[in-house]
């Protein structure tokens, strides 16, 4: 908690302000001689797409929350990913991803990648190291993981596939958003870059945009310099202040999203209305022992469910929910949940109930637990008669 309130908020040498201010400037005053300054340079502020006393107090902070050496702060949770793959693949170079994870990679790696530079894809079952032995090549540079993945919450052992990984020359990239640094911990389980969008829980209110990746210095100034510096992907130094601000409680906020998350699951689990939850926190997720040794803390805010029934049933019963929010996004202080289809090519990987029922996707919030499970049940027994 001590390193959320402070790193990253120090007392401002010109106000003596005791918060960090909001810089809007695009500039920053040269020295007496600037003619030998590098214009790439991302340590002193000169220029804000280089760097920004807002950007650099919010880099501080994730670093030190993540134990990280180095991190880069970008536009976007997709801003970030992208930055990555930009920046450390080439044409002809093969990556093995995780065959469930946010739409935007799967968009990525199956079309926009291979397509316009040549980077080829092989989607695996990364829950299983087997198939991402199988899955490897001798031009495979990157292992992408997201655990647990967005929608269905599938895990990935990060230590083990890292062993895989690196004994094949590959590098492991995670993506954390759901877990937050602190549920989980992957570059001490052996990852080289962690990604993160800061819009989810990081931010946590829901009214800013932000990406983050971390790791060794070596793997993020080349970011730093090919995503962020000449290809533009900055934060505005306004969403870094507003991250920065809403990360100060992100530990208090995740144990509410937790606790809130658990009770919400076993309440739909118990409820026969109910046709499957997914949440790694009930002993009936298929990897629940795997969730209890990798993550600390909880098991996060994000779970899967169908109510039984039609398409329509889905529809109706979000319908009826009176406090939980129908919206896209996650991670935010209030409740979110989204309905989405069992049919697609991204749903090829998805366990056969999410194909049968389709999914919703429920983002826990941290109002009361007692609240939102009211929620949950007027709204059952508004859809069921
Ligand atoms: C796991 C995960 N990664 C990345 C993203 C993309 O983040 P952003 O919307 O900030 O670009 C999302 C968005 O939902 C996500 O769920």
């Amino acid at each position: 908690m001590s390193t959320a309130v402070h790193v990253g908020n120090d007392i401002d040498p010109g106000t003596g302000a005791v918060r960090t201010p909001l810089v809007l400037a695009n500039s920053y005053a040269l020295p007496y001689d600037p003619s030998q300054m590098s214009w790439s340079n991302t340590e002193v502020p000169f220029y804000t797409r280089n760097s920004g006393v807002n950007q650099l107090a919010l880099q501080r902070k994730l670093a030190a929350f993540e134990g990280a050496e180095d991190a880069v702060v970008l536009a976007s949770g997709v801003a970030a990913l992208h930055a990555v793959f930009f920046t450390h693949l080439k044409s002809g170079d093969h990556v093995v991803v995780s065959d469930v994870s946010y739409e935007a990679i799967f968009r990525l790696f199956a079309d926009l990648l291979p397509r316009k530079y040549g980077i080829e894809a092989t989607f695996a079952d990364t829950s299983d190291p087997d198939a991402v032995r199988a899955a490897l090549r001798p031009e495979t540079k990157l292992v992408h993981l997201e655990t647990p993945a967005n929608p269905t919450t599938k895990l990935t052992d990060v230590r083990a596939i890292a062993e895989i990984a690196h004994a094949a020359g590959a590098l492991v990239t995670v993506d954390s958003t759901f877990a937050t640094p602190l549920l989980l911990r992957p570059l001490e389980l052996g990852a080289d870059l962690v990604v993160h969008s800061l819009t989810k829980y990081i931010n946590g209110h829901g009214d800013a945009m932000g990406g983050a990746v971390l790791g060794a210095k070596e793997l993020i100034e080349p970011i730093k310099a090919d995503a962020m510096v000449d290809v533009g992907g900055v934060i505005s130094p306004f969403n870094a202040w507003l991250i920065g601000r809403g990360a100060i409680t992100l530990p208090l906020r995740m144990r509410q999203h937790c606790a809130n998350a658990q009770a919400a699951a076993e309440f739909l689990e118990a409820d026969p209305r109910i046709a499957y939850v997914a949440y790694p926190g009930l002993a009936s997720h298929p990897q629940h022992e795997l969730a209890a040794r990798q993550m600390s803390d909880g098991y996060g805010g994000m779970m899967a469910f169908a109510v039984r029934g039609d398409p329509d049933t889905m529809n109706r019963f979000v319908g009826n929910l009176r406090l939980i929010t129908s919206a896209v996004s996650l991670g935010h202080d209030e409740s979110l949940i989204v309905h989405v289809s069992g049919d697609g090519p991204r749903v090829a990987a998805y366990p056969p109930e999410f194909k049968t029922w389709g999914h919703l996707r429920f983002s826990v919030g941290i109002e009361d637990a007692a609240d939102i499970i009211a929620d949950l049940r007027q709204a059952l027994d508004a859809t069921f008669g």
